[in-house]
């Protein structure tokens, strides 16, 4: 079946078969590997990817139910050689030790701080709860967030236009992302 999909803004046809799971389209077809496998039953949350700024795990969700959709994957966090905030975080805060956990992590992270840019320590655990780290103990993953989000907030207030009174009473989102999903169909 031909599908097409956007993948970290790149727009790519590619034919699939119908069971082919995402993670392994984006692995396998894609070449995208740094988005990880760890137990195939949607319990780990490492394959977690972004399907239209929703985080799911690609290890339940079909590659056809991607067609017509934009996928970021951790490797579209690195902007014209910069790490995002939220990479520069996790390193500096130590929010990884072997890193296999480290990619849904971030990205489950992102669509946190897309959603409430200025989480608290139980709204950053609660969003990364479908993601699992077997190494860090998770106090420095949750310090990585809060100060990725500390960093974003910093810099849309420099990108802010100056004397914009819309800018000064604008509400920030109160949401909290949900943690990454199994599956989602198409509505
Ligand atoms: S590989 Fe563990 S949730 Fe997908
Ligand atoms: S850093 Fe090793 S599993 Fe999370």
């Amino acid at each position: 079946m031909l599908i097409t999909v956007t993948v970290n803004g790149v727009e790519q046809s590619a034919d699939v078969e119908p069971r082919k799971l995402l993670v392994h389209f984006l692995r396998e077809q894609v070449g995208l590997t740094g988005t990880h496998i760890g137990c195939d039953t949607s319990g780990c949350g490492a394959c977690t990817v972004l399907v239209d700024g929703v985080p799911i795990k690609s290890c339940t969700f079909l590659a056809v139910q991607a067609d017509g959709r934009g996928i970021e994957t951790v490797e579209g966090l690195l902007s014209e050689g910069q790490l995002h905030p939220i990479q520069a975080a996790f390193k500096q805060e130590h929010g990884l030790q072997c890193g296999f956990c480290t990619p849904g992590m971030m990205l489950a992270a992102k669509a946190l701080l897309a959603a409430n840019p200025d989480p608290s320590d139980e709204e950053v655990r609660w969003s990364l709860s479908g993601n699992i780290c077997r190494c860090t103990g998770y106090m420095n993953i949750v310090r990585a967030v809060r100060a990725a989000a500390a960093t974003m907030r910093e810099h849309a207030a420099a990108d802010e236009p100056a004397g914009d009174p819309a800018a000064a009473t604008a509400e920030p989102a109160a949401t909290t992302a949900e943690p990454a999903t199994t599956v989602q169909s198409r509505s």
